[in-house]
């Protein structure tokens, strides 16, 4: 009997160590790991530049609070605006609370300049930007929101790529802010069509509406760039990023403009762990490993083997969607089916909505084991259809 509350369906695996591409399970099976987390553990496990700075920061100091002054945020804040735009960074410990930032700073923003006339915030059906109530009322999926209602009552909602339906709810003139993924993560991999990014852009700077990319699970390196809009030529005003960060160490941030970041004044948002030492030191080593240009070619050239490997084995049974090493692949089978064919096989895959599944793997992977994960997913494959 568990003493946990039972809101995960776990899979029956308890995995007990890691080391680069591969987990071990508590009965000594090893897998492969095309799952690094759901897109965490991005440099794999066990990474030694990384346990190095864990190891030395746990046994220097573990934490001081954010009303002292703090060299590693300061450090981490340049070099992610190197790699990204001009603006100023906030730090927190998940996902949903960096979205949860993005929205309370569309809120001031609506709230000061508009004098609360603009107030809602758009968002796309399929999208998925976290768990917190402001967060789930974001995401445009009943399967979140149901049991939970009534969401919070400034949210609006058009379909994904529609230009159309977004026109015709920003007319209205009280959208504040638009949220968005540029590859929609747990529905799939769903892409983005870039003439939709640019007259979005083209809309906000029309109407004076925030646009905020969701990098949550798209950015650090996953799609082939450090963050996935550099594939767009859009710039946000605001992004968030959670997830592979600091390889596996809880971290969030939002980037903001100034002119919006500035809204946040003392004491108008905070968190007790967000930004600590420990944690900001790893995330600049996981951004400095990440940005080397190779790295990130790399991740393009291996992508492309592991889709092709699969398609030319499978063709027209697998559909791919997404860049680089964020790869969805579409199935005639529940993502469940082939999460548990997978493992049986040794393979960790993640499950993703439309009858995807998502292969993540670590992104300094080598070509030889992303050969042996696409070969134990052919096989997966060729076993359910018989
Ligand atoms: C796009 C996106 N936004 C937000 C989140 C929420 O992040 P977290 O689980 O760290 O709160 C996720 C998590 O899967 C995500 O993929």
């Amino acid at each position: 009997m568990s003493n946990l509350i039972n809101n995960y369906a776990r899979n029956n695996i308890e995995f007990i160590s890691g080391d680069g591409s591969y987990l071990t399970s508590i009965d000594g099976r090893k897998y492969l790991d095309f799952g690094s987390g759901i897109s965490v553990t991005n440099l794999g496990h066990n990474h030694k530049n990384i346990t190095d700075i864990i190891v030395s920061e746990a046994a220097k100091l573990l934490h001081v609070s954010n009303l002292y002054l703090s060299t590693p945020q300061e450090e981490l804040a340049e070099i992610i605006v190197k790699e990204s735009f001009q603006g100023k960074l906030f730090f927190c410990n998940s996902g949903a609370e960096a979205n949860e930032a993005a929205i309370k700073l569309a809120r001031l923003y609506g709230n000061k300049k508009y004098n609360g006339k603009k107030d809602k915030i758009l968002s796309f059906n399929n999208s998925f930007h976290g768990r917190t109530y402001a967060t789930l009322s974001a995401t445009a999926q009943d399967k979140i929101q149901n049991g939970f209602t009534p969401i919070a009552q400034y949210n609006r909602f058009a379909p994904f790529n529609d230009i159309d339906a977004v026109l015709n709810i920003v007319k209205n003139g009280d959208i504040v802010a638009i949220i968005l993924e540029l590859y929609q993560g747990e529905s799939g991999i769903l892409p983005i069509d870039p003439l939709f990014l640019k007259q979005l852009r083209e809309i906000c700077d029309k109407e004076d509406i925030i646009l905020i990319f969701d990098e949550i699970q798209t950015g650090m390196g996953r799609t082939g760039e450090v963050f996935a809009y550099k594939h767009f030529n859009v710039e946000p005003d605001i992004m968030s990023m959670a997830k592979a960060m600091a390889n596996g160490l809880p971290i969030g941030a939002i980037i903001a403009k100034d002119h919006i970041a500035s809204l946040f004044t003392h004491g108008t948002h905070g968190t007790t762990f967000g930004g600590g030492a420990m944690i900001t030191k790893v995330a600049k080593k996981v951004i400095e490993i990440i940005s080397d240009k190779t790295f990130l070619n790399d991740i393009t050239i291996k992508g492309e083997l592991l889709k092709s490997t699969i398609e030319n084995k499978l063709n027209d049974r697998v559909t791919f969607h997404g860049k680089g090493l964020l790869l969805g692949v579409e199935t005639r089978f529940t993502p469940t089916t082939v999460v548990g064919k997978c493992l049986e096989n040794g393979l960790v895959v993640i499950p993703a909505g439309n009858n995807t599944v998502r292969l993540f793997p670590p992104l300094n992977i080598s070509k030889e084991d992303i050969l042996i994960g696409a070969e134990l997913f052919i096989k997966s494959i060729n076993e359910l259809d018989g």
